[in-house]
């Protein structure tokens, strides 16, 4: 058996950002598509059949002795994966982990003679994290119809590409993006394993534990446009800077959510255009991330954001305009599959997480639950998320039993 450090030693020189430290994998750049190979490879060394179905999703099957896999035998499978994409300058863990720990887990079901009676999948989920195309969740949500496939196919990166064209040059077909009723009648359950996002379990003085919820969360394009104009000419009564309004806009979505109980909401990337020190920037669009855990407020939320955004720009002589990206209401975990997990893992505490996951889109489609591996420093989306390889190993054993369960 491989342990999930020594797989995930396998992949740590690919898609390193020298420039902003830790990992930057977004969707089909050379590094994600390495890393697609290498689980590739990994799968079929173990045996397992690997396949990618029209939305880009990596399945690796291993099928129940002597069934023909073309007679409907992979319907209700279990399925287990994560992801391989990351934020700009992540870590090494968020995704990877999960991947890693269901191979692992495999090779630990395979060594203890398991004979599944039913099928089991890994699966890997492409731009989980939206960092390319701005949509998280896109390939869950373009296989259960969570997106509509024309909104997915004329999403753009930020240099212009569409996703049908990104999609087109990495061997898919855009017209057959979208809802996939084979694929999702042959997702029984699905159990993500995923590296924790906060400090829960530090907290809780535990290894794992077991998913129960994921907080509502959404992604929301603030464009600020004013007047374009020389730094050095322009008398500071005479300016139209939407750069001045953004800043207002930033404290003000800083204080509405620090106001709100359980709120959360950020801008954590912001272009101003064109971008240059000795120029009035003519427009800024910045991205706002709201997350809450009751849907309502979420709304709120943003209604109030986008009223002090308008207020803020008009002050300035500029003018606001928010447009929804994605949202994703509030999940609570199947209760039959979380207690199956507790039983497979005796002693994991319940967990909810503010973090979204390809689990929480599948939910509406399967019962989906998660188990989440202990992160000693806290931090995620960031170079310092870390897992230690005790942990790692442990959480492939967690894996090992709930899958050996419900198999
Ligand atoms: C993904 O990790 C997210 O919660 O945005
Ligand atoms: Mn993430
Ligand atoms: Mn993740």
């Amino acid at each position: 058996m491989d342990s999930v450090s020594s797989l995930l030693e396998s992949i740590e020189d690919v898609g390193r950002d020298t420039v902003r430290g830790g990992y930057s994998r977004p969707v089909f750049s050379p590094a994600e598509l390495d890393l697609r190979s290498w689980f590739e490879q990994e799968a079929r060394r173990r045996g397992l059949d690997v396949e990618t179905d029209r939305n880009g999703i990596l399945w690796a099957w291993w099928d129940v002795d002597g069934a023909d896999r073309n007679g409907g035998t992979r319907d209700g499978a279990l399925v287990t994966g994560s992801h391989l994409d990351s934020v700009p300058g992540g870590g090494a863990f968020d995704g990877p982990l999960g991947v890693a720990a269901a191979l692992a887990a495999v090779d630990l079901l395979k060594e203890r003679g398991v004979q599944p009676q039913r099928a089991l999948a890994v699966t890997v989920f492409p731009e989980e994290e939206g960092s390319r195309f701005g949509v998280a969740c896109l390939g869950s949500r373009l296989l259960t119809g969570a997106i509509d496939p024309d909104t997915a196919r004329n999403l753009k990166d930020p240099d212009g590409v569409t996703f049908a064209e990104a999609a087109r040059a990495n061997g898919l077909d855009p017209a057959h993006l979208g809802r996939d009723e084979d694929a999702l009648r042959r997702i029984g359950d699905f159990v993500e394993l995923h590296v924790e996002q906060g400090r829960g379990l530090i907290d809780l003085d535990s290894a794992i534990a077991v998913g129960t919820s994921i907080i509502g969360h959404g992604r929301w394009k603030l464009t600020i446009s004013g007047q374009g104009n020389h730094a050095g000419t322009t008398l500071m009564e005479d300016r139209a800077d939407p750069m001045v309004a953004a800043a207002q806009v930033i404290l003000a979505i800083r204080k509405t959510a620090a106001t709100t109980p359980e709120a959360r909401a950020t801008v954590g990337r912001l272009q101003p255009i064109p971008g240059g020190t000795n120029v009035i920037a003519s427009r800024v669009e910045l991205w706002i991330d709201i997350r809450h855990p009751d849907d309502a407020t979420t709304a709120a939320l943003v209604e109030s954001i986008h009223g002090q955004a308008q207020k803020a720009a008009a002050f300035e002589g500029c003018t606001a305009a928010l447009t929804r990206e994605s949202v994703s209401g509030t999940v609570t975990f199947d209760g039959e599959l979380q207690r199956q997990l507790q039983l497979a893992i005796p002693g994991a505490p319940g967990l909810p997480t503010g973090a979204g996951h390809d689990a929480g889109i599948l939910a509406a489609h399967a019962p989906s639950a998660m188990l989440y591996v202990r992160n000693p420093t806290g931090i995620s989306h960031s170079p310092e998320e870390h897992v230690e390889n005790d942990d790692a190993d442990y959480g492939a054993v967690a894996l090992a039993d709930a899958l050996e369960r419900l198999l």
